[in-house]
């Protein structure tokens, strides 16, 4: 067959008990909308499911990356959930991503998340979708740069002689709405240089150098930089090809064995942990959180999902080798919650004026007197 496109498109369009969780009835919708456009041929298969309160719908089909038809079906179905479900049932928050009253030719920039990865199906094409709450885009920074250019953490990077041409990231100033093509490991300082800053420079996509193939893609919206003010942090995405001269599944997962440090958590305000769970613990509780990332597995046939059973992924976080992982989290979430509303439990200035907490100051500005 001709390319095939996997898209994720997500957005939180109302939860249960505050914005802990998507309803099961919110699924069931958009899993009958899908199954209609899957019978009318506008995709080839799709997986719904959730993290936290961000449903995710997950998709392939032959229309390519940034397709008006396929944008349109997700925005229609994110209308759909929240009219049919989220208001009825009058849901939290229902709506909350969808910022634009009418479509207008791509979700980006309207509030969902996006990662569409278009590719030439391999003879096997074993790929990785993962989904986080209560965090941003910048959150997958560190995994990523430790899956595509860290050779103490992927093995192949040093071992496969088909990986040596090394990866070419594509980094996004989120501020600007600029890119910047970085080749690693020639480029690996000025790479770290940008990263780093994962509130403004964020991974938007990843090649293998030799051929240019694309092994991963990311959303990096910030719908803040949309709506010009706190709409919550935006939950990112991102599909990950494994395998066969790129880096092996569970070099893709070793990083999320360590919880390391995003911004995010309670009122988009705060730094956390990144657990890893399985799909039954994707919903966030304590101080709404601490963030959390799914990763559901699965092999692609001729478009068609393949997965356990039927198109059911594999449930990657929901085995004991990341326990360690959630214990130490858990231990990092308390550490940090014992600083109260101090940095750098909660988060600097820059990131504060996206809250908020410039409201509460503006009544203190007059008050202010010139030191004697
Ligand atoms: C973070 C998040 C929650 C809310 C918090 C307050 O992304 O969604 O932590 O910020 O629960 O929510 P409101 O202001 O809606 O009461
Ligand atoms: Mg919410
Ligand atoms: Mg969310």
């Amino acid at each position: 067959m001709s390319s095939v496109t996997i898209s994720l498109i997500k957005a939180d369009v109302g939860s249960l008990c505050g914005h802990h969780i998507v309803h099961p009835k919110q699924i069931e919708v958009a899993q009958e909308f899908l199954e209609k456009a899957k019978v009318r041929g506008i995709v080839l298969d799709y997986y719904v499911f959730n993290c936290g309160d961000d449903l995710e719908l997950l998709m392939t089909h032959e229309e390519g990356e940034n397709s008006q038809r396929i944008h349109e079906l997700a925005w229609n179905i994110f209308k759909e959930v929240t009219e049919k479900v989220s208001k009825p049932l009058k849901l939290y928050a229902a709506g909350q991503d969808l910022l634009k009253e009418t479509f207008s030719g791509n979700v980006k920039g309207m509030g969902p998340g996006v990662a569409e990865i278009e590719i030439e199906e391999r003879p096997s094409e074993p790929f990785v979708v993962f989904a986080a709450d209560k965090t941003e885009p910048g959150a997958w920074n560190l995994p990523l740069y430790k899956i595509f250019a860290d050779p103490s953490n992927t093995a192949g990077l040093v071992i496969d002689p088909n990986m040596h041409g090394g990866f070419s990231f594509r980094v996004m100033d989120v501020k600007k709405g600029k890119y910047v093509d970085l080749e690693c490991p020639k480029e690996i300082y000025e790479l770290v240089a940008l990263i780093g800053t994962t509130g403004r420079y964020v991974i938007d996509r990843i090649y293998r150098s030799e051929d240019k193939l694309l092994a991963a893609v990311a959303s990096t919206s910030r719908l803040s930089l949309i709506a010009g003010k706190y709409v919550g942090k935006d939950d990112p995405c991102m599909i990950v090809r494994a395998q066969h001269g790129l880096p092996a599944v569970g070099e893709i997962l070793a990083p999320f064995g360590f919880p390391h440090l995003v911004a995010g958590w309670m009122r988009g305000s705060h730094n956390g942990p990144l657990i890893p769970v399985g799909l039954k613990d994707a919903r966030c509780t304590f101080f709404d959180g601490p963030p959390r990332v799914v990763g559901l597995g699965f092999q692609l046939s001729n478009g068609k999902l393949v997965g356990l059973k039927g198109k059911e992924p594999a449930d990657i976080f929901e085995d004991v080798a990341f326990d360690g992982a959630r214990r130490k989290g858990m231990e990092i979430a308390d550490y940090l919650r014992r600083h109260g509303e101090f940095m750098p439990a909660r988060l600097g200035p820059e990131e504060m004026e996206y809250t908020t907490l410039p409201d509460v100051l503006k009544k203190l500005e007059e008050r202010f007197a010139e030191e004697k």
